[in-house]
């Protein structure tokens, strides 16, 4: 007598089980193009867009003038795109170096002259880590400039407009911090002159705030160690909250102005 196996399950069944099991369903959502069942209709493509934790920053729907190139020129999408570059570049840089001034006199300097020299794709990645900034900055101020030209720091968008200001500032901080750490001539005298600003603060409180800006009489270590910390931890934690408080309002105002 011949014994008679049961049929192995083909690869689309197996699939289906999986798709089926607790683990699969805990991990994709409802409306997840990749759960049992996902029809290409209007309802389930809003559904995949609220529910992914990526697309859901995106609206579901939008207007046919959103999309308009020359209308954002997709300035504040570039200047974005820049900030995590330099949040990706900047990490790696932090690999190499330290912010220490006295140490084997200016360790911090010559830990930039072996990124530039020893470290793999060092010298790339800081040129790209350079130019991004220099770049963010241009596009800041250019979609600052789009925004004002276009109105649309009109209500309802005023508020994001005050929000804007403050990403603009943190921005320039940024920059401005991120001078300092080759702790070279440059950086040296664009300290010496910037924090000198601190003495023409409120009548009185001068001395005291350029020794804050300092930590110091003058440029040393201690100013070195407090904008490098400013640079990689302060001023990212606050720039992005502000991010999200600003992606947050664009969708709450309604989306993008419309053209005038
Ligand atoms: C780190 C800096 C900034 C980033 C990453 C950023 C990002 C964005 C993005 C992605 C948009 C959507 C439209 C577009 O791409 O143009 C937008 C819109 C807007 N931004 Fe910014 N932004 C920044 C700085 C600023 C500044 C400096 C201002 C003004 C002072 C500003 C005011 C606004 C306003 C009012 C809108 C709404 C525009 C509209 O509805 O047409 N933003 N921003």
């Amino acid at each position: 007598m011949k014994l008679k196996l049961p049929r192995p399950p083909s690869p689309g069944e197996v699939f289906d089980k999986v798709r089926e099991s607790e683990a699969w369903r805990s991990i994709f959502r409802p409306g997840s193009v990749f759960r049992k069942g996902y029809k290409d209709t209007q309802r389930d493509r809003a559904l995949a867009a609220m529910n992914n934790v990526l697309y859901h920053l995106h609206p579901v729907k939008l207007k046919r003038h959103g999309l308009k190139l020359t209308y954002t020129f997709c300035l504040g999408g570039l200047s974005f795109f820049l900030f995590i570059l330099l949040t990706v570049t900047g990490i790696y840089l932090m690999f190499f170096y330290r912010p220490a001034a006295e140490l084997a006199a200016g360790q911090a300097y010559q830990d930039i002259e072996t990124i530039r020299n020893s470290v793999v794709f060092g010298d790339m990645v800081r040129n790209i880590h350079r130019w991004g900034a220099h770049l963010m900055v241009i596009t800041v101020f250019l979609h600052m400039g789009r925004v004002f030209y276009t109105g649309a720091y009109k209500p309802p968008r005023e508020f994001n407009w005050v929000v804007g200001v403050i990403l603009l500032l943190v921005t320039l901080l940024l920059a401005f911090s991120g001078y300092l750490l080759p702790w070279d001539q440059l950086s040296f005298w664009a300290f010496t002159v910037g924090t000198s600003f601190g003495q023409y603060s409120p009548p009185g409180i001068g001395p005291e705030v350029q020794f804050i800006l300092l930590g110091g009489a003058e440029v040393g270590g201690e100013t070195l160690l407090r904008w490098y910390v400013l640079h990689v931890l302060a001023l990212p934690f606050v720039i992005t909250i502000f991010l999200a408080v600003h992606f947050w309002r664009i969708r709450k105002d309604g989306g993008i102005s419309g053209p005038l």
